[in-house]
């Protein structure tokens, strides 16, 4: 089978690693992909989003089959709903452009949640200042501050005061700092407890759940700093018991697999706040992995991934024992994997590009890296974005893979010293403390 990964980041590496080893990959290619992955298997062309023509084009002319869809603007903008359309038998991995509305309008999802009793941190909608302002004098410090279309995980603000909360609405409404993603914003109820990233393969009518995640979404160690993407993460988290997974099952994934006969990949991100299996809200819907969760879960999936993947939009039924619904969980090994994230200095606002960087070969076997913001030219590395690369380290235990993980990154910072004024990565991910 010939094969299409859409995107370059972390993920979509982690994607890749685990699809091209598939025996039944003959052909993998990452469009973008990143300077990691080996130059055959990229599609040296600017990122799919909008516009499909040039995508249909290649994949008539490489005769893929099927499109692993990585990241979420062309979900977004319906190219699930084109490539169905276009080509019969191709198989798609993502949903259609109405359920990839639960991230694409944050608007649109809260009222989903709210129609189908999911709970979740009950949001006003406001589409001008002066009503934003005036939903924001009736809430409850914090205030939390969403902006309702894609803003590359920079959408949400956390305010423990008004002015900053005013001076937010006033950047998004008259200073457009999220475009047209910023026409409109929710003020939601904060959610207290700790987060969990739950990830759901759906193929229309069931789901199987990918082992918890943790993210770290602040920039800074000690959770500090600004709303970034995510900064790392491991896997697996253990703040959510087999009771809450079962409500998540029944009471989040059952509304969203009856609603939209929703397939690919549902993101479902947790505020868990006890034990209690009710006692948790949902903090966001994505209609795609999680970047960096992913990097920490698939190298602890069993199995074959593209198989899992192929289920979702498996109209033949050819996994029976899958679609039976006999299996709920993706199997998975014992053990753990830390991922940290290498960043630019000054992400995820003000930062350079083009660092030239240099990976040391890993001394440790349980280690890799996976490319993200990052280019390559006559075989030179150099960054391209704000999130540049992710260290991943599989361990026994969290506490062993978290050290693979920083001893891999101390190597890396003596082969770049000189440039470590301009990168950072957190310090503390995979603490026990999160
Ligand atoms: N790590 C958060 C996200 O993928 O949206």
């Amino acid at each position: 089978m010939r094969i299409l990964i859409l995107g370059g980041g972390g993920r979509e590496h982690a994607l890749y690693r685990r699809i091209s080893a598939s025996p039944r990959a003959e052909k993998t290619f990452v469009w973008p992909g990143n300077g990691l992955i080996p130059a055959v298997d990229r599609v040296d062309k600017p990122a799919v989003a909008h516009d499909f023509a040039e995508l249909a084009e290649f994949i008539t002319r490489e005769r893929i089959a099927m499109t692993v869809v990585g990241n979420e603007t062309p979900l977004v903008n319906g190219v699930r709903d084109f490539l169905k359309n276009r080509f019969s038998g191709h198989l798609v991995f993502g949903p259609d452009r109405e359920g990839a509305q639960l991230e694409g309008s944050k608007a649109f999802s809260d009222a989903f949640m709210a129609e189908a009793g999911i709970p979740h941190g009950t949001s006003v909608v406001a589409t001008n200042l002066t009503a934003a302002l005036s939903a924001l004098a009736a809430q409850e410090l914090p205030f939390v501050i969403k902006a309702d279309g894609l803003a590359a995980g920079k959408g949400v603000s956390i305010h423990h005061d008004l002015p900053s909360a005013r001076t937010k609405l006033s950047e998004i409404f008259e200073g457009k700092i999220f475009g047209d993603s910023g026409t409109q914003v929710l003020l939601q109820k904060f959610l207290k407890g700790t987060e969990a990233s739950l990830f759901a393969l759906c193929n229309g009518s069931d789901a199987l759940l990918l082992p918890v995640a943790r993210d770290y979404k602040r920039a800074l160690t000690g959770d500090e700093g600004e709303n970034t993407g995510g900064m790392g993460a491991y896997c697996p988290g253990d703040n959510l018991t087999a009771a809450q997974k079962d409500f998540v099952r029944t009471k989040i994934i059952a509304p969203v697999l009856d609603k939209f006969r929703y397939r690919g990949l549902l993101y479902v991100g947790l505020m868990i706040a006890s034990d209690r299996p009710d006692d948790l809200a949902v903090v966001e819907f994505n209609c795609r992995f999680g970047d960096p969760e992913t990097q920490s879960i698939l190298p602890l999936i069993e199995g074959d991934l593209l198989e899992y993947l192929m289920w979702t939009d498996d109209g033949e039924q050819k996994f029976p024992l899958l679609a039976s619904g006999a299996c709920k969980l993706v199997p998975y090994r014992r053990g753990s994997v830390v991922n940290v994230v290498i960043a630019a200095k000054g992400y995820p606002g003000q930062f350079s590009k083009d660092i030239p960087l240099v990976f040391p070969v890993s001394r440790h076997k349980d280690v890799h890296v996976t490319g993200a913001g990052l280019g390559e030219r006559n075989g030179k590395l150099f960054s391209t974005s704000g999130r540049i690369a992710n260290v991943v380290a599989y361990g026994a235990d969290r506490h062993t893979a978290r050290k693979a993980a920083y001893e891999y990154l101390s190597a890396f910072a003596a082969e770049n010293q000189a440039v470590a004024d301009k990168l950072y990565w957190r310090d503390d991910i995979a603490l026990a403390s999160h």
